[in-house]
């Protein structure tokens, strides 16, 4: 088997055949070396007495954990230092970031959960980052909330690395979505999962079954179906699956096919859904897209969304492009 490419070989090629610029090769570089770090704390865990909660609370009113706060703290320094971004936005930071006065500039914006699904970080299950790239405004010092109040289809790149059994980059500029796995041997992510793509059809389902009484009628319904299974209207048996943490779930979906949702329930409306937009939905929805699967807020598709605020929440159905679409005509009958 001939040697797999390494990320800084592919981000070299796509800047050769124009895809990106040289400030994007710079970023991608920085965001791949603040998650390697994250990587290895959160594989050393409580080795280095890293697991538990930190005894904060994020501006959403989330207890944070230890590892949140750390993640955050290295990605948004590695990625302030590196010269490729104008500004960050962070779901643990209250605030944009600006950077300090004498900090270079980059042509970029930067959007991130740093540690996805952390109330899995003390049993040890799949943990992830996700982040979203934008285009920074030309010639503002500060960018500030505005300049990152995009529609999901303005990203220039998304991606997602998760911390499982292996630690595995997934990256969309918007031209296919491809996959990376950490070689700890090296320290390199190289090119294992070349073109992925979401098969159409699936007959499994990830949902928080604990909301049901919460749904409303469009998810009742599709959820109902799946479970008659059989002798139901959908005439076969679905299985599910539920990690808590959307980084895995989506990492799935990419593998095998499937439906994750997360929908809007009475108990929510008012918050608007459980993920949030800027940080997990928008991103998650490209690379979902690029792979050629669909991502909906229930009538609507998720990247079309004008955000009105950078922490909001969005309700989300995504994966398997037959299913969300039946979803999609279930909430417009
Ligand atoms: P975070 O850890 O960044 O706050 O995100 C957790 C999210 C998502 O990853 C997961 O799908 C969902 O919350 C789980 O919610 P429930 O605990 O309600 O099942
Ligand atoms: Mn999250
Ligand atoms: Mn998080």
């Amino acid at each position: 088997m001939s040697e797999a490419k390494r990320l800084s070989q592919y981000l070299a090629e796509q800047q050769r055949s124009g895809r990106v610029d040289a400030d994007f090769v710079g970023l991608m570089n920085d965001i791949a070396a603040a998650c390697k770090l994250i990587s290895d704390q959160v594989n050393k865990g409580n080795l280095i007495g890293l697991l538990g909660s930190a005894e904060s609370e994020n501006v959403q009113g989330e207890t944070q954990k230890k590892l949140d706060i750390i993640s955050n703290d290295e990605f948004t320094n590695i990625l302030a230092e590196g010269g490729h971004v104008a500004a960050l936005a962070s779901e643990e930071m209250d605030e944009v970031y600006n950077l300090p006065p004498n900090m270079k500039r980059g042509g970029y914006l930067c959007t991130y959960d740093p540690l996805d699904g952390s109330s899995n970080i003390d049993v040890n299950v799949t943990v992830g980052t996700i982040f979203s790239v934008l285009k920074a405004p030309e010639g503002k010092q500060n960018p500030d909330e505005q300049d990152f109040l995009k529609p999901g289809t303005e990203q220039v790149a998304a991606g997602y690395v998760t911390y499982g059994p292996s630690t595995i980059l997934v990256l969309t500029i918007g031209d296919g979505v491809d996959g990376f796995t950490l070689d700890r041997a090296t320290g390199e992510f190289k090119l294992t999962h070349p073109n992925i793509t979401i098969p159409e059809q699936t007959s499994e389902f990830a949902i928080n079954m604990s909301n049901k009484r919460f749904w409303d009628a469009p998810v009742t319904r599709y959820i109902d179906e799946c479970l008659a299974g059989k002798e139901g209207p959908r005439g076969r048996d679905f299985n599910m699956r539920w990690v808590a943490s959307m980084v895995a779930e989506v990492h799935r979906i990419l593998t095998r096919g499937g439906v994750f949702m997360y929908p809007i329930d009475s108990k929510i409306r008012e918050r608007g859904g459980k993920l949030r937009l800027m940080y997990e939905a928008n991103p998650m929805s490209m690379i979902v897209e690029q792979a050629g699967g669909m991502s909906i807020t229930g009538p609507e598709r998720i990247i079309s969304v004008q955000p009105q605020k950078l922490h909001q929440r969005v309700p989300v159905i995504l994966g398997s492009k037959e299913e969300v679409q039946r979803i999609w005509d279930y909430h417009h009958e």
